[in-house]
């Protein structure tokens, strides 16, 4: 696919990582970020002057803005990654959720769709609209519950799960009742370089290089499906170029841990990679603190359709992709200090101080 396409989110973790690779392949986007705490224009530092990607600083809920971007640019297909993306924020507030995940949207729905109904034919045909989903709009399952597939009915329990879901149902009725061309993709966990330093992984890196408590929720037990986002990266490109319209696809790591693994690979990472660390062994560090309220158990991802139907596969082992994960952290720590402003510690304090150690 040669031609330009319209990225929503691409300032962030898994948009950032989106944007760079598709570039990296010959092609051009046009990136619309809002530039919310977690979207950092240093992620695509690399492109700075490459007339292949345009940075457009907006809100996908301000409908002009969009329908000028349309109309200027003529993209040949949407990737709506913007969002508002992690659990315990929507926990605390979860109006910017609603606002962004199902308000901004349905206004990006509502211009695409008069935009794609005016397209020539030959284009319309081959428009498309990806919407990028998670698997947290399934639910939670039990130990031993099947994985998630495509058929599963919905079960939001999070606000940020349900607004998620919200979203994923109107691209849904957008193809029902117009025939917009839209694919939506529920992914497991990602991690990866870029991470806002708010979700596990990157959080448990750099609280251990700080020599910090390390705050496992709850015993450590739940069970969250791990995925390289590179590989998520990749599967977004495959059902964008040959997904059907219409259609929905799971995408996952096949890569179950109970977090307490998680945070012990980890630290068993940083023993080995930080050598200069007075923290070792970085195990002493982990704290089991409060639970979340109404944290999900367990979420797995049977992705067999989008293996069967088009050939994906993630390649990066849990175990490379955690390696390289915490070796981008190390040697991006000033990365880390760029992004992690005032904010970033007044989301910290509140979050952590009504978690006590138990
Ligand atoms: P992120 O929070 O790192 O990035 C979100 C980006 O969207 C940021 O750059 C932010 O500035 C931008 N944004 C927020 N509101 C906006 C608005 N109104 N208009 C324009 N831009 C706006 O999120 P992420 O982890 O990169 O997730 C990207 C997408 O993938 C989300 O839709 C998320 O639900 C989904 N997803 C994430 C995961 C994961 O593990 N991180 C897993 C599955 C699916
Ligand atoms: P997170 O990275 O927030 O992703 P999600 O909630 O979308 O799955 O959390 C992953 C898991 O790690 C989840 O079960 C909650 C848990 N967790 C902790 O134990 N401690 C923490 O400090 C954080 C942020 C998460």
């Amino acid at each position: 696919m040669g031609q330009t396409i319209l990225v929503t989110g691409g300032a962030g973790f898994i948009g950032s990582n989106f944007v760079l690779a598709w570039v990296v392949r010959g092609g051009t986007v046009v990136n619309l970020d809002k530039l919310t705490y977690a979207g950092n224009l240093g992620n695509l530092d690399s492109l700075k002057g490459d007339s292949r990607h345009v940075f457009v600083h907006g809100d996908i809920a301000d409908g002009a803005l969009v329908r000028l971007l349309l109309t200027q640019y003529q993209p040949g297909a949407i990737v709506n990654f913007a969002a508002e993306s992690h659990v315990d924020r929507s926990i605390h507030g979860p109006e910017d959720f609603v606002q962004t995940n199902m308000v901004g949207t349905f206004r990006l729905l509502e211009e695409v769709r008069a935009y794609w109904q005016a397209l020539p034919g030959a284009e319309r045909g081959r428009f498309r609209f990806l919407h990028v989903s998670t698997d947290e709009v399934y639910g939670s399952l039990g130990p031993h519950d099947p994985a998630f597939t495509e058929g599963t009915p919905y079960a939001p329990n999070s606000p940020y799960a349900a607004t998620k879901a919200a979203s994923d149902h109107l691209v849904r009725a957008y193809h029902h009742t117009y025939g917009l061309p839209t694919l939506t993709t529920n992914c497991s966990n990602n991690y990866g370089p870029c991470q806002f330093p708010e979700k596990l992984i990157p959080l448990v890196i750099q609280n251990a290089i700080q020599g910090k408590p390390l705050p496992v929720y709850g015993d450590g037990s739940n069970v969250r499906d791990w995925l390289y986002v590179g590989d998520h990266c990749e599967a977004v490109r495959v059902v964008l170029e040959r997904g059907k319209p219409g259609e929905t696809y799971n995408i996952g790591g096949n890569s179950e841990r109970q977090n307490i693994d998680v945070v012990k690979t980890l630290c068993r990472l940083l023993d080995e990679l930080h050598l200069s660390s007075p923290m070792r062994p970085h195990e002493k560090l982990i704290t089991f603190v409060a639970d979340r309220p109404g944290h999900d158990r367990r979420y797995a991802i049977n992705d067999n359709k989008l293996k069967r139907e088009l050939g994906w596969s993630p390649r990066v082992t849990f175990e490379e992709g955690m390696r390289q994960t915490v070796k981008w952290y190390l040697d991006h720590q000033d990365w880390v200090q760029q992004i992690t402003s005032g904010d970033y510690r007044q989301w910290y304090e509140k979050n952590y101080k009504e978690r006590k150690a138990t």
